[in-house]
């Protein structure tokens, strides 16, 4: 059992710190952010994420998990201080750093014995050392410490599982000691290990997401080449992802990536590229196929319905990816926008989103449920693939539109199924049939 101090109680924190409390540690989250932490204390979390409720509440109760706005608590009996705020978008893409330095400042100021600083949060390469300069500087008197990097790899709606089944841990540092300590937390998880230097560790993070970006804007620029050969990408992607050294992961051709960190840390990366001098081409070709996709949709609409001018347009599923409320970055809000520039009215329903809705998206008309959504509708987009929109009642939705298309923006449904229905479908990369 450790002692840790989780300073940011958002996504990464809260996860992390909730995991770490139910393998047996004591854990007090830090935020300055007074209510987030007085709704913490009254049970009320500020995300949503599958399972998390439920796993904080049983950690307080059984008196491990605690939180508080005061880092002079949360560093008392601290071994460790987990550094996990955000680093929003800043200026040109490159990562905004503020809250990483005031978590810094403040831990130095209020520690009172040796620490070990983890640092969860994405930051640019090279913040590691940042971080341990601002701590040394900002100390009253001098108390030993070690920075070690150990970014995370959780996926927003499957954080539980991912922090539970991690497919490695990674720690930069070349303190072998503090690293060492940091490998004995994570030893319960059984994964490998990968010990190497802050600067490479940072880069891990990076490169991984970057990767992962690149294998969906490759599966997208195959889908729009699929669509004028008459191929089908999801046969495609199915057929290459039996090679073991593609994988079948994050083949799946549709609206592209969203959410709080690809789009931010690809377009971080690049930034961290050009500033040394170099010509990131392939992240910017990823970012270029992402960002043309959203577009897409909107031409797909045009060629089923002419003009958009005074036609209604429902948006099924809004979150950037199913099992979220997540709407930072979403494919939703850019079709919104563009529907409504062209004289379209849109409506939207998630089945989890709707509060974020109501306020990220302001003119659209929000309705309660998939068959309310089609009422009236001249066409449906399939945004999110949530698992509750694979076995509606076509024909009632169908029944209930005033015209009778779809655009499937995640390739959720068969195209020729679609076409027997009365439907005029165009899925992403669909070949003759479902294009
Ligand atoms: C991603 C990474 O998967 C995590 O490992 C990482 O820790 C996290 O970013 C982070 O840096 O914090 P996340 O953004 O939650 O996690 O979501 P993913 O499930 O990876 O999906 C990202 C986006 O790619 C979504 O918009 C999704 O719809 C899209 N996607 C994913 C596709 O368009 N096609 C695919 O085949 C897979």
């Amino acid at each position: 059992m450790k002692n840790i101090c989780v300073v940011g109680v958002g996504y990464v924190g809260l996860v992390t710190g909730t995991c770490f409390a139910d393998l047996g540690n004591r854990i007090t989250g830090v935020d300055i952010v007074e209510e987030r932490i007085a709704n913490l204390n009254k049970g009320i979390l500020p995300i949503y994420e599958p399972g998390l409720e439920e796993m904080v509440k049983r950690n307080v109760n059984a008196g491990r998990l605690k939180f508080t706005t005061s880092y002079a608590e949360g560093l008392k009996d601290a071994d460790f201080v987990f550094i996990a705020v955000g680093t929003p978008e800043g200026v040109d893409g490159e990562a905004d750093l503020q809250y990483v330095r005031q978590a810094a400042i403040a831990t130095a100021e209020a520690m009172t014995k040796p620490l070990i600083v983890v640092n969860k949060s994405t930051v640019p390469v090279g913040t590691g050392d940042w971080v341990a300069d601002i701590i040394r500087q900002s100390q009253p008197s001098p108390i030993p410490f070690s920075v070690v990097s150990c970014p995370e790899f959780l996926r927003e709606g499957s954080a539980i599982v991912d922090f539970m089944n991690p497919h490695r841990t990674v720690l930069g540092s070349l303190e072998a000691d503090a690293a060492d300590k940091v490998a004995q937390l994570h030893l319960p998880l059984r994964a490998p290990i990968v010990v190497t230097d802050l600067r490479t560790a940072e880069m891990i993070k990076y490169a991984s997401n970057a990767f992962l970006a690149t294998k969906i804007s490759f599966i997208n620029e195959i889908a729009n080449i699929c669509e004028a050969l008459g191929a089908d990408v999801k046969e495609v992607a199915a057929g290459m992802g039996y090679d073991g050294r593609i994988g079948k992961q994050f083949l799946d051709a549709g609206l592209g990536y969203g959410g709080s960190c690809f789009p931010k840390d690809v377009k971080a990366l690049a930034h961290m590229a050009s500033v040394q001098g170099k010509h990131p081409q392939l992240l910017q070709a990823v970012m270029d196929i992402n960002g043309d996709q959203r577009k897409l949709v909107v031409n797909k609409l045009r060629e089923l319905l002419g003009e958009l001018d005074d036609k209604v347009v429902g948006l099924l599923g809004l979150a950037f990816k199913p099992n979220t409320d997540d709407m930072r970055d979403a494919p939703s809000l850019e079709i919104a926008r563009a529907l409504q520039i062209a004289g379209a009215r849109v409506k939207g329903y998630d089945p989890v989103a709707m509060t974020m809705a109501g306020r990220m998206l302001p003119n659209v008309q929000l309705v309660d449920d998939p068959y309310e959504l089609a009422e009236g509708c001249d066409a449906l987009v399939v945004i999110t693939e949530w698992n509750e929109f694979k076995n509606l009642d076509m024909e009632r939705i169908k029944a209930s539109m005033r015209g009778s298309a779809v655009v499937d923006g995640r390739n959720l449904y068969d195209a020729a199924q679609m076409g027997q229905l009365g439907f005029r479908y165009r899925g992403i990369g669909r070949g003759y049939n479902g294009k």
